[in-house]
């Protein structure tokens, strides 16, 4: 039923039998700088890649300073923890994202508020936060206070999907005027831009994730930016066990994490930051070819940049006019060895999170079902 699709998509892959929906490419300095972190014998928390890579990273993205961290996960929780997430609070998201969003709040011993998502992000709906927020809540000695529970919702956590920047501005004054902290989870929008500016600098932290499937990675790994002095010296010390600064003595003021990025990963991360720019160009290239071909199909649609947004196309992503066509889509071209997947089952419908809040979810259940990710890695040379 897709050959024609299938066909198209090994034109763009020729050299790969199986092709995957993202394969990371190590084309630059990756193995000379891991191999100088080994020869150093910093391979663990402390060393000078960490600090070169904080500070390239925090450059590149346009934030005051970046805390690098073991994954994307451990990222959204101590960011969570950052805005006085505590035990008993709400937290607002989208319900279309990877588990990690709802994880992390959980971590926190906080509950998710899920609400809808905008139809061309595919992320948080600024109107529907809106007008949750006017319904629902009240703010009282400037906490906004869930009305029926009498539960503080602390902060927002939008997330911006597949790399299409979500409407974070309006996102950001929104939360402003109820007093909620927004945390950007920007782990999948690296080099991705909304009206110029870097995703994950418009609100209080940002996160990102270096997972091998991102559009760059350090094995695992994650970032937390902010232009907040305070905010980073307590991600600092937070991800660092807690240990207060001492030569020899073991001083730990609070329970603290394990969650700092050795110095090998960060190596293979400040390796990979040099490139970041040409997998962006690569990327672009692609989109281009996908869009071009999808505009003529019948059956689907390519989803395009936002308005107003630079999108890093982290992964491509078709919509479909039916969700039988899609479940075709799936079967043929994972059966021919292209991996193309559906998205994620919303976390509204997941074991760990049936029972949290929802609101209206229009646009979420019109949508996800009729959603499939297609190959998205950098196209390579052919080898020689
Ligand atoms: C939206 C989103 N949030 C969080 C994460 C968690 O990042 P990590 O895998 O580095 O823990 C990921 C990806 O893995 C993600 O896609």
């Amino acid at each position: 039923m897709f050959s024609d699709v299938i066909q198209f998509i090994r034109t763009l892959y020729p050299n790969d039998k199986s092709i995957p929906l993202h394969a990371p490419s190590f084309i630059g300095n990756e193995k000379k700088y891991v191999l100088d972190a080994i020869d150093s014998t910093f391979v663990s928390s402390v060393g000078t890649y960490v600090d070169q890579f904080e500070s390239a990273f925090a450059k590149y993205v346009g934030a005051d300073y970046a805390v690098a961290v073991v994954n994307g996960t451990a990222a959204l929780h101590v960011s969570l923890l950052l805005c006085d997430v505590e035990q008993n609070d709400l937290v607002i998201t989208q319900p279309l994202t990877f588990v990690a969003t709802g994880n992390a709040i959980k971590y926190c011993g906080a509950d998710p508020i899920f609400l809808d998502i905008d139809p061309n992000t595919l992320s948080l709906c600024p109107h529907a936060l809106t007008n949750f927020l006017e319904k629902d809540t009240e703010v009282i000695n400037s906490h906004c206070i869930h009305k029926v529970s009498g539960r503080k919702i602390k902060a927002c956590l939008p997330m911006h999907t597949f790399g299409h920047p979500a409407k974070i501005k309006q996102i950001v004054s929104i939360c402003e005027t109820h007093h909620i902290s927004v945390v950007e989870d920007a782990a999948e929008s690296l080099g991705s831009y909304y009206h110029n500016q870097h995703t994950g600098t418009f609100g209080k932290v940002g996160v990102f994730s270096f997972n091998g499937n991102k559009i760059m990675t350090t094995g695992g790994g994650g970032m937390i930016v902010t232009n907040d002095v305070e905010i980073a010296t307590k991600a600092k010390h937070l991800t660092t066990t807690a240990k207060l600064p001492h030569q020899w003595a073991y001083i730990h003021d609070t329970v603290g994490y394990n969650y700092r990025l050795p110095n090998l990963n960060a190596a293979l991360g400040l390796a990979q930051l040099e490139q970041l720019d040409a997998f962006l160009a690569a990327k672009r290239s692609l989109a281009r070819q996908y869009k071009d071909y999808f505009k003529d199909q019948k059956k689907c649609h390519y989803l395009s940049e936002p308005e107003d947004a630079r999108s890093n196309f982290w992964l491509n992503t078709l919509l479909f006019e039916h969700k039988k066509d899609r479940d075709h889509f799936l079967h043929d071209l994972n059966h021919a060895n292209i991996m193309v997947r559906p998205v994620w089952e919303p976390l509204c419908y997941l074991k760990p999170f049936v029972g949290c809040m929802t609101d209206n979810l229009t646009q979420l259940q019109s949508i996800y079902e009729r959603l499939a990710n297609i190959p998205s890695s950098y196209i390579h040379e052919p080898k020689s």
